[in-house]
C-alpha cells in the first residue's frame, strides 16, 4: 500500500518515528521510514554532531526533525542569564524539592557541578522560539533533514516559508481540532494528530476521536496517526480513521538501539497500560509518562502547583540529573505513552518496522475478506 505523503519523501513504508536517539533515526529511515530526531535535548553544537552522525548512517535516506515552538511563549524569557531565571523559582518550590530528594537520600552534586548542569540547561533552552530557530539554522545545514516537525504549537510563518525555500517539509504536532486548523492555515505540509494515549505532551483527546477529525479540517494535507501505536493492528485503525501514515513514540523505547537507562527499561517492559500519567511536573504542560514516586509527589494535595514553561523544566532537570547519575531507580521516570503495557521484550528498529507491516498486512487481509 503507498500513500501520498510516503511520495513526498520517497519513503517504503508509512511509519515515521519520533525519538531522542540518533541510532533509533537512523535505523528507522534506513528500513525505509522516516525516522525523527527529537532536538530538546541538545545544544546547537550537540545537534550539529548528532546530524552529521545520522547523515552518515542513514544511507542517504530522509530523517526529520522535531522542535519545540510552545504557544504562547513569553519572549520575557528569551534574554534573562541563568542565574536571573533560576532567581524566578519560588521559595516554595525549591524547598518542594530538596525535601523530596532528602526523604529519599539522593546525593547532592557539588556546587561547582550543578552550575555547570545549570549553565548547560539553559544554553540548551530549547522552550522559546529564538531558541527553536537558532535549531533549525543548524538543521538547514543537513540537506537530508528533509521534515521539520513542529511541536507545542505551529512554527511561525516566516519559519515555513524558509523552510520551504531550501527544500523541507514542515509538520506539526495537533491534540485538538481547533490545531490543526490552524495549522492548515499557516501551511504546513504534514499534521501530526496526536491522542491523549500517546508518550510526552498530549492533549485531551484520544486517537480514535482526534484523528478522522482532524483528517476532515486538514483536507488534501496529508495525516499521521500519533498515539497508542504499536502494532499492526493498531497501525491499521490509523490508517481506516483516514491517516496517510503513523507516527509512533514509546514503541523504539525498548529496542536495542534506544537510549535508555537499563533500569527504566526494566520498568517499561514490567508496566502495564495503567502505569503512566499525564503531569506538569516535568515541563509546566501536561506529559505523559512512566509513574514513579518523584512524579506522583507533583500530584500530591500539598505539592506546590507546576510552574509554567520554562520555569518548571529549570526547576525539575537537575534533580532529574541526579537521579539518573546516582541511579535511584525507584525515582525513575521516563516519557512514554499507554501502549508501553505492549512492550514485552527487547527488540531491534528493524523487527518493531518489520512487525508493525507484517501485521498490518494481515489485518488487511482479514478486513477485505470478513
Ligand atoms: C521519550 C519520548 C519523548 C518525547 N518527546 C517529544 C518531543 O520532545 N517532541 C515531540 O514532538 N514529541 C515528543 N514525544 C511524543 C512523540 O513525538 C509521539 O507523538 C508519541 O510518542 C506518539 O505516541 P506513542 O508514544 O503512543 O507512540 C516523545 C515521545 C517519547 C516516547
Amino acid at each position: 500500500m503507498r500513500t501520498p505523503v510516503m511520495d513526498m519523501f520517497g519513503l517504503d513504508s508509512p511509519i515515521f518515528g519520533f525519538s531522542h536517539c540518533r541510532d533509533v533515526v537512523a535505523a528507522i529511515s534506513r528500513c525505509g521510514g522516516m525516522g525523527t530526531l527529537g532536538t530538546s535535548h541538545f545544544t546547537a553544537d550537540q545537534l550539529e554532531r548528532e546530524l552529521s552522525w545520522i547523515d552518515t548512517h542513514s544511507d542517504g535516506r530522509p530523517y526529520g526533525v522535531d522542535v519545540l515552538f510552545p504557544y504562547g511563549s513569553p519572549k520575557e524569557y528569551e534574554n534573562l542569564t541563568p542565574a536571573s531565571l533560576e532567581k524566578l523559582l519560588p521559595q516554595e518550590h525549591r524547598d518542594f524539592v530538596k525535601n523530596f530528594l532528602d526523604k529519599y537520600k539522593v546525593p547532592q552534586f557539588p556546587e561547582e557541578q550543578r552550575q555547570q548542569i545549570l549553565n548547560e540547561y539553559m544554553s540548551d533552552l530549547t522552550r522559546t522560539h529564538r531558541e527553536a530557530e537558532r535549531r533549525l539554522e543548524v538543521v538547514y545545514r543537513h540537506p537530508q533533514a528533509k521534515l521539520i516537525v513542529s511541536a507545542l504549537g505551529p512554527p511561525p510563518r516566516h519559519v515555513i516559508d524558509k523552510s520551504h525555500e531550501l527544500g523541507r517539509k514542515v509538520a506539526g504536532l495537533v491534540g485538538h481540532p481547533k490545531h490543526a486548523k490552524r495549522q492548515v492555515d499557516l501551511g504546513i505540509d504534514v499534521i501530526v494528530a496526536q491522542g491523549w494515549e500517546a508518550a510526552g505532551h498530549t492533549g485531551e483527546i484520544s486517537t480514535m476521536v482526534l484523528v478522522p477529525q482532524v483528517v476532515d479540517i486538514a483536507g488534501s494535507v496529508p495525516v499521521l496517526a500519533a498515539g497508542g501505536i504499536a502494532t499492526g493492528r493498531q497501525m491499521a485503525a490509523g490508517l481506516a480513521l483516514g491517516a496517510q501514515g503513523v507516527w509512533c513514540g514509546t514503541i523504539w523505547l525498548t529496542t536495542v538501539e534506544s537510549e535508555v537507562l537499563p533500569e527504566i527499561k526494566k520498568k517499561l517492559f514490567e508496566a502495564t497500560s495503567s502505569d503512566t500519567l499525564r503531569s506538569r511536573y516535568g515541563t509546566g504542560k501536561p506529559a505523559r509518562r512512566i509513574s514513579s514516586p518523584w512524579v506522583l509527589a507533583w500530584e500530591q494535595p500539598d505539592a506546590p502547583k507546576p510552574l509554567p514553561m520554562p520555569l518548571q523544566s529549570m526547576l525539575t532537570n537537575e534533580p532529574d540529573e541526579r537521579i539518573k547519575k546516582f541511579r535511584v531507580a525507584e525515582l525513575m521516570t521516563y516519557a512514554a505513552g499507554q501502549c508501553v503495557g505492549q512492550l514485552h521484550e527487547e527488540t531491534t528498529v528493524k523487527q518493531v518496522m518489520q512487525d508493525l507491516l507484517t501485521e498490518f498486512a494481515d489485518a488487511r487481509e482479514r478486513l477485505n475478506q470478513e
